[in-house]
């Protein structure tokens, strides 16, 4: 059976930085308190040029260069991302606009952070149907024009940028081995957020612009931590792993103290976990593939390497998936 395997990354990020220093001016806050509670201490900001399907764009043209594919093979194009600049067309119709892929398909997926990691699963199963398809799968996300920017319980977590993966069956054995992916959708209101106008404006009274992201922080840590070591350990188990098995944990990167606290559970050494919450926020979709990209050009992962993803976001959705490189 042939899986889907990274044949190219890239990602692209916003030019301006917001640090927690800005933060200070805009909220009552303050770089210790953001630092230590979360670990970020600055946020890419989207501007001029740089709407979702943009940076989705201009990181889907380094994975192209990367996997030495053009445009025009791309046969699907999946953008996760619960931030598109618009709701129809779907952001991956821009992008195949934006960078000439004549032949593919293309549509949206929405799993909030957990978006390129259904992708990820999705494009395994289009591939062990045709294994020569070959697929472009970005997260990209503008979460900065869905931020409450005068709630400081959620405008210092997130940020902007977008990361894309090229992927197609490999001969050498390498490619998505297997995933673990779950919902629940009864627990939406601990994360979520409105669609700009909700309801037929005929029916209510007044429109309420609840856009924003709203969250409900310490339930929705208390549940990340316990779902995601869940979902990995389920997963090596079902494969005969341990973590020791694993050469690169790339995880959603929310905050660093739900990943300290999942690494220590799952007893990781902290140095087989690549980390960027801190210079990026909370990226949602686009963070892992943020992170790989950035691993990937650090020269962080070897062919054969044994990877292991995790997210969490809202939904619920959360999951695992390994994959070797
Ligand atoms: N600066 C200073 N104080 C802040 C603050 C900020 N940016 N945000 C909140 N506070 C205050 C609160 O108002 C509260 O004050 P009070 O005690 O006077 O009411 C106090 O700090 C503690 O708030 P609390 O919500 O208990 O903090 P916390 O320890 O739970 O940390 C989060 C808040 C958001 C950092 C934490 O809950 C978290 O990381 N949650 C997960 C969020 C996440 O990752 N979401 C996305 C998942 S995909």
């Amino acid at each position: 059976m042939k899986h889907a395997a990274v044949l190219g990354t890239g990602s692209s990020m916003p030019k301006r930085v917001l640090t927690n220093a800005d933060l200070e001016q805009m909220v009552e806050t303050s770089d210790e308190w953001i630092t230590s509670r979360t670990g970020i201490q600055t946020r890419r900001i989207a501007g001029e040029g740089e709407q979702t399907h943009l940076l989705a764009a201009r990181a889907a043209e380094k994975a192209l260069l990367m996997a030495k594919i053009s445009a025009e093979e791309i046969d699907l194009i999946v953008v996760a991302t619960i931030t598109p600049h618009k709701i129809m067309p779907s952001c991956a119709c821009f992008v195949q606009s934006e960078i000439g892929a004549t032949k593919a398909f293309a549509f949206d997926l929405n799993a909030a952070c957990s978006g390129f990691l259904y992708g990820l699963d999705l494009a395994d199963k289009y591939i062990l149907n045709r294994p020569d398809m070959k697929i472009l799968l970005i997260g990209a996300e503008n979460l900065s024009a869905r931020v409450n920017w005068k709630d400081r319980n959620t405008c210092i977590l997130f940020g902007d940028g977008a990361g894309a993966c090229v992927l197609s069956s490999k001969k050498d054995g390498a490619g998505i081995i297997d995933s673990n992916l779950f919902s629940d959708g009864t627990l939406w209101q601990l994360l979520h957020m409105d669609s700009p106008q909700s309801l037929n404006p005929d029916l209510v009274e007044e429109i309420i612009d609840d856009s924003y992201i709203l969250m409900s922080g310490k339930d929705v840590f208390k549940h990340a931590v316990r779902a995601m070591e869940d979902a990995i350990k389920g997963l090596l188990k079902r494969h005969g792993l341990s973590t020791s098995d694993i050469a690169l944990m790339i995880p959603h990167q929310a905050n660093i103290r739900i990943l300290n606290k999942l690494v220590n559970r799952l007893g990781m050494p902290q140095e087989n976990v690549y980390i960027n919450v801190d210079r990026y926020g909370n990226t949602s979709a686009a963070s892992i593939p943020i992170a790989i990209d950035e691993a990937n050009r650090q020269g962080k992962i070897n062919k054969g390497d044994l990877l292991l993803f995790c997210s969490f976001g809202g939904g619920f959705t959360w999951g695992s998936l390994l994959m070797q490189w």
